[in-house]
C-alpha cells in the first residue's frame, strides 16, 4: 500500500506553482506556520515535493544522499546547463565528476585566485567617483563574472572575452525577475521559435556562448599541444585532469561545466555580496568593527590573513544566513521506501530541504530578522542547522572559492572607500532565475576614498 504525503496543501497545483514561482519565500512561511517542519507542496507540470524543515530530517538527508537521486530531480535546469553537467549527473557518474573538478576548487590553487580577486576588485571599484550611485548588485555582478571570466575560464582579454562578457551577462539578465523567471518553470513558453520569444533568444545567446567556449577549448588545446603551457585557470586544470582510467573529460563535458559553474557561481556570489554591502551599511556598528579588524592587519595584508579573520567571517556566515540564495536545496528523489522525520515515505517520493525555514528557527537564531554576526562567534552550527551551500555530497563545489571571494571584495571595499546607503524603504528578497536576490539591486553612494 502507497503511504499518503503529510501535510499537504489543498490549494490547485496551478497556483501553488504562480506562488512559488512569485514568492517562493512567502510561500514556504505561510505554509510552515500553519503546518510545522514537514509539509507537501503540489506543483503544476511538476509534481509533489516534501518540504522539510526540520535539523534532524535534514541530518537524515544529508547522510543518506546515496539513497536519493538529486541530478535527475534537477531536469529544470537542463536547458541552461546542458546534460553534461555535474549538477544533472547522479551515482558513480557524479563522482567521477566532483573527484575530477575539486582540486581545482581548493587547496592550494585558492591561493591564486586571491590576488586576482583582489586586483578584478580595485580595479572595477576604482573607477567609482565622489558622487557616484550605483546598483550595487550590477557593479557586484561584474566583479564576480571577472572572477569567473579570469580564474575559471582563464580570460581576461582578447577578442573572444570582449564577445563573451556583454553576451553571458545579457543571457544571465533573461530571468531577472519573478516574471521572467516564470519560463524556467512553465514547460509550455520552452519553445523555441526564433528571436522574437524570450525562449528562443535564451537558445540562441546560449548557442553563441557554447560556440565561443567550443573555439577557446580548441586554441587551448592547440596549445597545450605545441607548447606545453597549462595556464593555471579552472578550465586548464579540468583539460589536464585524467580519471583512474585514465580518461580526459571530453569537450561536451568542458562546455557543460563551465556553463555550470558560471551558472552556479556568478549570480549567487553577486547576489550575497550585494546583501552583505546592504547590511553593513545599514548597521554602522558592523562597519566599524569591520574596519578596525582589517586596520589591526597592517598594510597591504596577505589575502590568506583576510581570509581569516573572525569578525569578517561572521558577517558573511550572517549574510548568507539572512539570504540564503537558493529558496530550497536542489531536490532529493528517494531511490527507495524511506523513513525521514519519522514518517514513511514510498519510492520516489521528491524532498525538497529548506535553507530559509532553517535558517529562521527562533529556536536555533533568536530573532532572525535581526543581522547579528555576533551569533556566529558565539555558537558552533551544526552542518544541518546551518548550510547555505547545501549538504551531503552535493555540497557546492564552489564554496571555498565563494567565501573567499565574499571576504576579499568586502575588505577592499570598505578598507578603501567610503560609501553609504541610498535604500530608504527596507530591500525585500525578489526571485530571479532559480535564485533570490534584492529588489532593486541595492542602491548606494560613493561618499570618499579612505
Ligand atoms: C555565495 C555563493 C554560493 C552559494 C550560496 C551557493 C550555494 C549552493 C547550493 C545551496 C548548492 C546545492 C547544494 C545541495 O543541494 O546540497 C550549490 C551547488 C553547486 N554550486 Fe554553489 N553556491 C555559491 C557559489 C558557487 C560558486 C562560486 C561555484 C563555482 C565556482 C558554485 C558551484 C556549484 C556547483 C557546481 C554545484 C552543484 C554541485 C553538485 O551537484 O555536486 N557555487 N551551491
Amino acid at each position: 500500500m502507497s503511504s499518503q504525503l503529510p501535510n499537504c496543501i489543498t490549494t490547485p497545483g496551478w497556483w501553488q506553482l504562480m506562488n512559488w514561482i512569485a514568492d517562493p519565500i512567502e510561500f514556504q512561511k505561510k505554509y510552515s506556520r500553519k503546518y510545522g517542519d514537514i509539509f507537501t507542496i503540489q506543483l503544476s507540470g511538476i509534481g509533489s515535493s516534501v518540504i522539510i524543515a526540520h535539523p534532524n530530517a535534514i541530518q537524515e538527508l544529508f547522510s543518506q544522499d546515496s539513497k536519493f537521486d538529486i541530478g535527475r530531480a534537477n531536469e529544470l535546469a537542463e536547458p541552461l546547463i546542458g546534460k553534461n553537467s555535474l549538477m544533472m549527473m547522479d551515482g558513480s557518474r557524479h563522482r567521477r565528476e566532483r573527484k575530477l573538478l575539486m582540486p581545482a576548487f581548493h587547496g592550494e590553487k585558492i591561493q591564486v585566485y586571491a590576488q586576482q580577486i583582489i586586483d578584478i576588485t580595485e580595479n572595477i571599484a576604482g573607477k567609482w567617483q565622489v558622487g557616484d550611485s550605483f546598483i550595487v548588485r550590477s557593479t557586484m555582478q561584474k566583479v564576480s563574472l571577472e572572477i569567473i571570466l579570469q580564474v575559471v575560464f582563464g580570460l581576461s582579454q582578447g577578442k573572444r572575452y570582449e564577445q563573451l562578457k556583454p553576451l553571458l551577462t545579457d543571457w544571465l539578465d533573461m530571468t531577472d525577475s519573478p516574471l521572467r523567471s516564470s519560463m524556467l518553470f512553465l514547460k509550455f513558453l520552452q519553445k523555441d521559435w526564433g528571436n522574437w520569444t524570450p525562449w528562443g533568444k535564451m537558445r540562441h545567446r546560449q548557442r553563441q556562448v557554447y560556440d565561443l567556449l567550443q573555439a577557446e577549448i580548441e586554441e587551448r588545446r592547440i596549445n597545450l599541444e605545441t607548447t606545453d603551457n597549462t595556464g593555471n585557470d579552472v578550465l586548464s586544470l579540468m583539460m589536464a585532469v585524467r580519471d583512474e582510467d585514465g580518461q580526459a573529460m571530453t569537450d561536451a563535458e568542458l562546455t557543460d561545466e563551465l556553463l555550470t559553474i558560471l551558472f552556479a557561481g556568478h549570480e549567487t556570489t553577486a547576489t550575497t555580496l550585494s546583501w552583505a554591502f546592504y547590511q553593513i551599511y545599514q548597521n554602522p556598528d558592523v562597519l566599524e568593527k569591520l574596519q578596525l579588524e582589517l586596520k589591526g592587519l597592517g598594510e597591504n595584508p596577505n589575502p590568506l590573513e583576510i581570509a581569516k579573520l573572525p569578525y569578517l567571517s561572521a558577517v558573511c556566515q550572517e549574510t548568507l544566513r539572512m539570504y540564503p540564495v537558493l529558496p530550497v536545496l536542489f531536490p532529493r528523489i528517494a531511490l527507495s521506501p524511506i523513513k525521514i522525520g519519522g514518517i514513511e515515505f514510498d519510492a520516489e517520493t521528491t524532498f525538497m530541504p529548506s535553507v530559509y525555514l532553517v535558517h529562521y528557527r527562533e529556536d536555533l537564531y533568536p530573532n532572525p530578522q535581526q543581522f547579528q554576526p555576533q551569533r556566529f562567534l558565539e555558537r558552533q552550527y551544526s552542518s544541518c542547522e546551518y548550510f547555505p551551500f547545501g549538504g551531503g555530497s552535493r555540497r557546492c563545489l564552489g564554496y571555498t572559492l565563494a567565501q573567499l571571494e565574499m571576504k576579499l571584495v568586502i575588505a577592499t571595499v570598505i578598507s578603501k572607500y567610503q560609501l553609504a546607503s541610498l535604500d530608504e524603504q527596507p530591500v525585500k528578497i525578489q526571485r530571479r532565475g532559480f535564485t533570490l536576490a534584492p529588489t532593486g539591486g541595492v542602491n548606494m553612494v560613493m561618499k570618499g576614498k579612505r
